[in-house]
């Protein structure tokens, strides 16, 4: 039943305000943190004023670096830790950057730990900083010299500078993107609570693993002893993947009260305290022949980083690929800037690459006067240029035809501003490719069926509305012929399962892949047949047992075994897949229609239409609303976000959903989304690869091309705003 329109598993729950998210979680005694944040953008604490916030009838504790936290470091994420950054505010007087933590307030209720934190005051001994690549006292960094890892290092093809400097047609651009915020509905927080040496959180997160393995390194207790449990998550994007600092003072500060704490954010503190997506600034040039047949692309980037860890870019990985490109030259720089280490935020590097690398397109394809549909479809690979390999699939050709049929591309007149609307709004028409790699990771998953004829998966993944739990669902009951309603999905908490973080989009697959193999062991033990419909009541009761369980853990194609010990002390897993003959990545295009109103000059969006390549779908239904929400996030990546720096004080000053501009309901047309539905059975047995990701890959761009089409300006910055157009 893999593809069948099961619903949504937890939608009625959702919809209904009956599913409980991690803050949620209320337990006797619950005491409120709330934390004071530098003012500072760079420099030391002179001196922490606590005594009036300590005054506030019902403040229960203050930390701060004036206490001894008896806590460490968690490590970089990327560099053999669990947080998303190395630094571990609370534990010396040093301020990397505005909005860093100086203190945790904790009291009775959420009103006076508020009213405390706003009286905690703070002198500094401040020093110049640089918030945006580019500033003074910026530094840069070669990627390929700063983290030697084979798959970081530049991507060279042929040679590209020389076939740049013999094509006739060029292209030669700076495009640029972010900073951004993943901005998830569900605010950072959660609640911790001892019992004795035991600790519980709830807290919602993509990776309970992480935030176990971390909380013990810095606590210096047994991971065995906490139980993380992330039952619903309310948006992850990358912002929840993995240990956020405030984590391990909250449990310092419970321990220490001997109650249970809650924390959730502000709003305004989320911009600050976790990861964002940084800016990069791609020059890309790209060379042709005067039929409009790719010779040579360079992909120069520099992306933003903190001072103290280095994002690993992959920039590169997808431009070099998305089509025959016979010379290519990738490099890819870190600008360290005194912010929060920026991170991951969906499709975290292939959506900046792809709205440079297809703007860039779309110009060549106005210098050549090809057709952009007809352009990257004489321009599509056969085989990978970078490695020669075969695609495990490659639909993209078809993404692109099915995409112009359902979006009436041939009624596309070529020149900007050659089509408008009835009240003399211009209307443009962009098409855009997305790309993006076929990862996967260790899982764990245990079924177990009962002689009621139910079953129950516990597997080691997280739900954050992306659907994993339903295509689960479709998977086991579809493998098994039983009803959806009898299958129930249980995932995000340590106490079930490992968990390796859920991210990258390579949640489904990788599950899946341990379902399946899972879903094989029961039917050994239950003695059916390895295919087919099960009665599932009959065959339990036939062993004379009223439960029978089986247990499976998978990896990807080519990953060391060593990968399943890191998934289960929830560090990162990212060696591999490996393919002996190919290489392997998801695939989309995306069509979208802008209108510039006549008066205003807003940029609307009144339809798109989105075809991937996933493979095969796993579950329809949360998959075309993954799609239509990437969409959106196009929308808001092209037209709206945009992170303002404070050049003068540090930080990010638009830090709410007032100033934060996202697109509303108003600003969103139709949206339709195809799928390719061919299998690839690269990464698990029912074909499916992956789709959270890509689904973003190349909206923005799409966008872009439309408002050039629409206005004949080309907008090179994100976002795209009515000054730009007037
Ligand atoms: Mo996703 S940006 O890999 O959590």
């Amino acid at each position: 039943m893999t593809g069948a329109r099961v619903p949504r598993v937890g939608a009625r729950e959702k919809v209904t305000g009956a599913a409980r998210y991690g803050a949620d979680h209320t337990p006797d005694g619950l005491a409120y943190a709330m934390p004071v944040v530098a003012t500072a953008g760079k420099g030391r604490i002179t001196r922490l004023d606590t005594e009036a916030a300590a005054a506030v009838p019902g403040v229960l504790l203050i930390l701060s670096h004036l206490d001894d936290l008896g806590i460490g470091p968690a490590g970089y994420i990327m560099a053999e830790g669990y947080a998303f950054q190395s630094l571990q505010p609370l534990l010396d007087d040093h301020i990397a950057y505005r909005g860093q933590p100086i203190a945790l307030v904790v009291a009775d209720t959420l009103v006076a730990a508020t009213q405390a934190a706003g009286l905690v005051r703070a002198r500094y001994d401040r020093e110049p900083f640089a918030v945006v690549p580019g500033a003074a006292g910026t530094e840069t960094v070669l990627q390929e010299e700063a983290i030697p890892l084979p798959f970081l290092a530049d991507i060279v093809t042929g040679d590209a500078d020389g076939a740049f400097a013999d094509s006739p047609v060029r292209v030669d651009e700076i495009y640029q993107s972010g900073p951004q915020h993943q901005v998830p509905m569900e605010l950072i927080g959660g609640v911790v609570e001892w019992d004795g040496d035991s600790l519980l959180v709830h807290e919602g997160t993509q990776a309970v693993g992480a935030l176990r393995g971390g909380l013990a390194r810095q606590l210096g207790i047994d991971p065995e002893r906490i139980r993380v449990v992330s039952p619903y998550v309310g948006g992850g994007f990358g912002q929840k993947n993995s240990l956020q600092p405030h984590l391990a003072p909250l449990a310092v500060a419970a321990r220490r009260i001997g109650r249970p704490v809650k924390l959730v954010l502000p709003r305004a503190h989320t911009f600050h305290a976790a990861s964002f997506r940084p800016v990069a600034r791609h020059r890309v040039r790209l060379g042709a022949d005067r039929s409009g047949r790719l010779l040579a692309a360079i992909h120069e980037v520099d992306q933003q980083a903190s001072r103290f860890d280095l994002l690993p870019a992959t920039y590169t990985e997808i431009t070099s690929r998305l089509y025959d490109i016979p010379n290519f030259r990738g490099r890819q720089r870190h600008v360290k800037t005194d912010t929060q280490t920026p991170g991951y935020m969906r499709a975290p590097f292939e959506h900046s690459a792809a709205f440079a690398m297809e703007s860039a397109v779309d110009e060549l394809c106005y210098a050549t006067g090809r057709d952009p549909v007809e352009f990257r479809l004489a321009n599509d690979a056969a085989a990978d240029p970078v490695t020669g390999k075969p695609f495990s699939s490659r639909h993209l050709a078809e993404c692109l035809r099915r995409g112009a049929e359902l979006f009436g591309w041939a009624e596309r007149t070529p020149d900007p501003r050659s089509m408008t609307g009835d009240d003399g709004a211009l209307i443009g028409w962009g098409v855009a490719a997305g790309a993006y790699p076929s990862l996967t990771v260790p899982t764990l998953a245990r079924l177990r069926a009962d002689s009621g004829g139910r079953i129950v998966a516990e597997v080691g993944g997280h739900e954050m509305g992306q659907g994993l739990t339903t295509a689960l669902t479709c998977a086991i009951a579809g493998d098994l012929g039983i009803d959806p309603e009898a299958v129930t999905v249980a995932v995000g908490d340590t106490a079930l399962a490992p968990h390796h973080l859920t991210a990258g989009a390579w949640g489904t697959n990788s599950t899946l892949r341990a379902v399946h193999a899972a879903l094989r062991e029961l039917r050994e033990r239950l003695g059916t047949a390895q295919e087919g419909p099960v009665d599932l009541a009959a065959a339990v009761t036939a062993t004379g047992r009223e439960q029978v369980e089986a247990e499976a853990v998978t990896q990807g194609p080519g990953q060391p075994p060593e990968m399943i010990e890191r998934m289960r002390a929830g560090l990162v897993a990212l060696a591999g897949p490996e393919f002996p003959d190919c290489v392997s990545f998801s695939f989309i295009a995306h069509f979208a229609e802008v209108r510039i109103e006549p008066g205003t000059r807003r940029i609307r969006v009144p339809r798109v239409v989105s075809v991937a390549d996933c493979g095969r779908v796993a579950s329809p239904v949360t998959a075309e609303a993954q799609v239509r929400g990437a969409v959106v996030w196009g929308v808001g990546a092209a037209l709206r976000e945009h992170s303002e720096v404070d050049p003068r004080y540090g930080g990010f000053v638009n830090a709410d959903l007032a100033d934060y501009v996202i697109p509303v309901n108003a600003d969103i047309g139709r949206i339709d989304v195809a799928f390719v539905d061919e299998p690839d059975f690269v990464l698990n047995p029912m074909g499916v690869k992956n789709l959270g990701e890509v689904a973003l890959v190349g909206v923005a761009a799409a966008i872009a091309n439309a408002v050039h089409h629409a206005t004949g300006r080309r907008v090179r910055r994100l976002p795209i705003l009515i000054e730009d157009v007037l």
